[in-house]
């Protein structure tokens, strides 16, 4: 295709402003899939995504365009994740299109994700086409938005585009706008070959499956092309775009924007953002690589029942093949036996990988407290990475330690100001900045990113009735008087509950945990001490007291059916417990334990 035929673009919008929605409008109106395949959100095409309506993994669509000019235009819309787990994912995406739409929910406005989105793409230096959506809504009021957008973004939101992705109208002005303001991708064709590895996935037909956008030169179907990072090479075994199924092509051109496959054997033999170019008259300069996705919060998964550890296992490298940001080595426990301590992008990423063993390898799990990634400054001078609490060295022998912080924005409604300043306070936060839009308030923090990983969204939701958004970016590391409090049941330490937490807040949360335990582990015929400690020394405690009769005493011993009834539904509640010396803990018990104030 010829470059000036080509348009390459991105959708940035925050979660729920409707870009899936737009994207499928897209696809369908310009017949890229017959009415009677589409199945809304085309482009989620994991089922977690659908149901949550979340974008995970970065997708990409083809769509032939005949413009009002008469001439065909290729469009390359790459679909890119909304989620700040996934911030890394939409940086990367953004770097091989030239431009991109700006989704703005007309009843709603500018919000933390579609900032931090908008400032990816102008760093990638796109030109930007403002939309607003859902302006079908009574509540829509574009002018104010439009003002907003100006205000906030510094963008001039004068020619936004006004459409409603749901019912279609001024989908047609969409198109137009892409072809008429956005630019041409620049290459040279007969320049030697340069492409971006944009990125890679497992397919269970085709194996590994790699995206590229060609910067210069051709790519054909048989090509012996190098990974200029790994120096590996391979052969070309097919081509092809995605319309969004796989329509094979006998050559890329500079601009262009398709998948191949070349009998890679796992998805981390592939970088994201490595160079790819012939094996013979490559090009001499890769392009500017992109740093790994390192993981930032970590925890354990243990199966409920140890006899599933090796399906637990079997699942989680499945997982890994198609997901090179997640990582997993094998952890033992002394209370939970054999497990994996697995690394996240970030909290939802870490749900999203929970929920998917649990549900499509139906595994029970036990999740671990969640840790963030804690930098030991050793008195001999050495440095370790402290992924787990348990594995925390003698005290004696650390020198200092530090730990990630991160910038947060925060965009609220102004009568929420004040409760959402009180939890960043509580969560040890450092004001950055704060600042209005219309009535809106924008609030900058320094937070350190162990006061965010428990339950900070969850709280930052319930305290401002959703109204809330979120983002945020590690900023460094910092010290700060941290200490690893343990937690005893019945006197013996259960590990998988230890965390690090900061000495000012540790009493309070030693309190927390230990009342919420109370509440949360079954009587059992003996009295359990459960304690918080910070070394040898206890800072709460509970008794839970002892069970006083059989729970099968009301039953008179008459109603054998009652009874037995009764013991089946004992039976099936012990399914998720697990036993610590001789107390059960139940499976829940260690999620809810951790969830603060
Ligand atoms: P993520 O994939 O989570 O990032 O969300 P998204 O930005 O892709 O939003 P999505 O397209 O899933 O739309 C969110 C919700 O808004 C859905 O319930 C849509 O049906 C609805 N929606 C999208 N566009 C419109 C519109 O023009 N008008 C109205 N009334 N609703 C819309």
């Amino acid at each position: 295709t010829q470059l000036d035929l080509i348009r390459n673009f991105s959708i940035v919008a925050h979660i729920d402003h409707g870009k899936s929605t737009l994207a499928d409008r897209l696809i369908q109106s310009t017949g890229t899939v017959a009415d009677r395949d589409m199945k809304a959100q085309l482009l989620d095409s994991m089922d977690i995504e659908r149901e949550r309506g979340i974008t995970i993994k970065a997708n990409t669509v083809r769509i032939e365009y005949p413009a009002k000019d008469g001439k065909t235009y290729v469009l390359n819309l790459i679909d890119t994740p909304g989620h700040v787990d996934f911030a890394y994912e939409v940086s990367r995406s953004m770097r091989a299109v030239e431009g991109s739409l700006l989704v703005v929910d007309a009843s709603q406005g500018v919000e933390a994700q579609t900032l931090a989105n908008v400032y990816q793409a102008l760093d990638a230096g796109h030109e930007i086409v403002p939309v607003l959506n859902k302006i079908d809504l009574p509540a829509a009021e574009p002018d104010r938005i439009r003002q907003q957008i100006e205000d906030v973004i510094g963008l001039d939101a004068s020619d936004a585009v006004l459409i409603s992705a749901k019912s279609g109208l001024g989908i047609p002005d969409v198109l137009e706008a892409i072809v008429t303001r956005l630019p041409a991708p620049k290459g040279e064709r007969d320049a030697p070959l340069k492409a971006m590895l944009v990125d890679s996935w497992y397919d269970a037909y085709l194996g590994v499956v790699v995206m590229i956008r060609v910067m210069d030169g051709v790519i054909r179907k048989g090509d012996r092309v190098r990974m200029m990072q790994t120096n590996a090479v391979y052969g070309i075994d097919k081509l092809a775009v995605l319309k969004p199924q796989m329509v094979d092509i006998p050559e890329l051109g500079p601009g262009e924007i398709g998948i191949f496959t070349a009998s890679i054997k796992q998805v981390r033999d592939t970088r994201v953002g490595d160079t790819i170019t012939h094996e013979r008259k490559g090009c001499e300069k890769a392009l500017d690589g992109f740093k790994p996705a390192q993981p930032v919060v970590f925890c354990g998964l243990f199966p409920v029942d140890a006899n599933e550890f090796e399906a637990l296992r079997e699942a989680i490298e499945k997982l890994a093949l198609n997901d090179a940001s997640f990582s997993y080595e094998m952890e033992t426990s002394a209370a939970l036996g054999f497990g994996f301590r697995c690394g996240f992008l970030g909290l939802l990423h870490l749900e999203v990988v929970r929920d998917r063993l649990e549900r499509e390898y139906d595994i029970d799990l036990i999740t671990t407290a969640p840790s963030v990634v804690y930098q030991i400054y050793m008195k001999d001078g050495t440095v370790q990475e402290l992924h787990n609490p348990a594995d925390m060295p003698d005290l004696t022998y650390v020198d200092h330690i530090e730990e990630p912080r991160i910038k947060a924005t925060i965009m609220v409604p102004d009568d929420y100001l004040g409760d959402i300043l009180k939890l960043c306070q509580d969560r040890r936060g450092i004001q950055l900045d704060l600042s209005y839009a219309g009535s809106r308030a924008m609030v900058v923090y320094d937070l350190p990113l162990n006061e965010v990983v428990f339950d900070f969204y969850d709280r930052l939701k319930s305290v401002t009735k959703g109204y809330a958004s979120f983002d945020y970016a590690i900023t460094g590391y910092r010290e700060d008087f941290l200490v690893k409090m343990s937690v005893l049941v019945n006197d013996e330490p259960v590990d998988a509950l230890s965390m690090m937490v900061h000495r000012d807040r540790a009493d309070m949360r030693g309190r927390a945990m230990v009342e919420k335990l109370k509440e949360l582990i079954p009587r059992h015929m003996f009295k359990i001490p459960i304690q918080a400690a910070i070394g040898g020394r206890v800072i709460a405690r509970e008794t839970l007291s002892a069970m006083r009769k059989d729970v099968t005493a009301k039953c008179y011993g008459g109603d054998a059916t009652r009874k037995r009834k009764l013991l089946d539904k004992q039976k099936a509640g012990k399914k998720k417990m697990r036993q610590f010396g001789k107390v059960e803990i139940p499976q829940q018990a260690f999620i809810n334990a951790l969830k603060m104030d």
